[in-house]
């Protein structure tokens, strides 16, 4: 099974995409996460998205069509959750070519509803674990009192991001509205959308969309 997560920075993609790679052996294809890799690792494609992502400006479309590319032609085990892809027209196209060439489907595409007042508190508030990713939120999901991630076990090392802050949120939002939210209608009249309410408690949206993939 392929699915999209589709919604603004901070709607809970990340969030629920891990509770599905848990739940269903799914992949997580986080384009976000792999250009945050590239840039940690010093590549000279991460020199080239630091200033882009920090500003909260889009990646161009050719940069990470090739990161999904690539990504599609290894494992594929119980499917491919995309978190944060397709992000333009242009994206959501080339996904339906490259699936097509490899004999695979799009099964779902789940966007997550949630007003923008909410997303700046979520995003102001959030930390991920450095060791294994697990997001975390000082209002809703609070770093243990031990402090250690209760998901690795290991980690008490939690970071924030450079593109967390109110100027670059603003950015990221008015780039959602003006090239990523076209993709709503695309994949309604493609008959393949489904809406669930991002605002509910992180577990009621898990059940809403466990609900939606059967
Ligand atoms: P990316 O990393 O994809 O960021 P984003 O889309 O802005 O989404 P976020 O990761 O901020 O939010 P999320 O929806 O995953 O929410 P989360 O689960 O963490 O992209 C970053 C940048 O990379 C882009 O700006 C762009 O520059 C570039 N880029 C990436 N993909 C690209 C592409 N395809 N094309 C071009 N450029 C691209 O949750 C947020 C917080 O809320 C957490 O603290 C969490 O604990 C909390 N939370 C989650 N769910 C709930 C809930 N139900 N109730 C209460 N709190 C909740």
């Amino acid at each position: 099974m392929n699915i999209i997560l589709l919604g603004p920075p901070g709607a809970g993609k990340g969030t629920q995409a891990r509770i599905l790679v848990d739940g269903r052996d799914m992949i997580q294809l986080s384009t976000g996460d792999m250009l945050r890799e590239a840039k940690d690792s010093g590549s000279e494609m991460g020199r080239i998205v630091a200033d882009v992502m920090a500003r909260g400006d889009l990646v161009t479309d050719e940069i990470v069509i090739g990161l999904i590319r690539e990504k599609l032609a290894g494992d594929k085990r119980g499917g491919f959750i995309f978190d944060g892809f397709p992000r333009t027209l242009k994206q959501a196209d080339a996904l339906a070519q490259l699936l097509d060439e490899t004999g695979e489907t799009l099964d779902a595409v789940i966007e997550m509803q949630v007003d923008d007042a909410a997303l700046v508190a979520r995003i102001t508030a959030r930390s991920t674990c450095g060791n294994c990713g697990e997001v975390y939120n000082d209002e809703t999901k609070p770093i243990p009192a031990d402090g250690v991630c209760t998901s690795c076990g290991t980690s008490a090392e939690f970071k924030r991001r450079a593109d967390d802050n109110a100027d670059s949120l603003k950015q990221r939002l008015m780039e959602y509205y003006k090239k990523t939210s076209p993709l709503i209608g695309y994949y309604y009249a493609k008959g393949q959308l489904s809406s669930v309410d991002g605002l509910a408690d992180i577990d009621d949206v898990r059940a809403e969309i466990a609900a939606i993939l059967g």
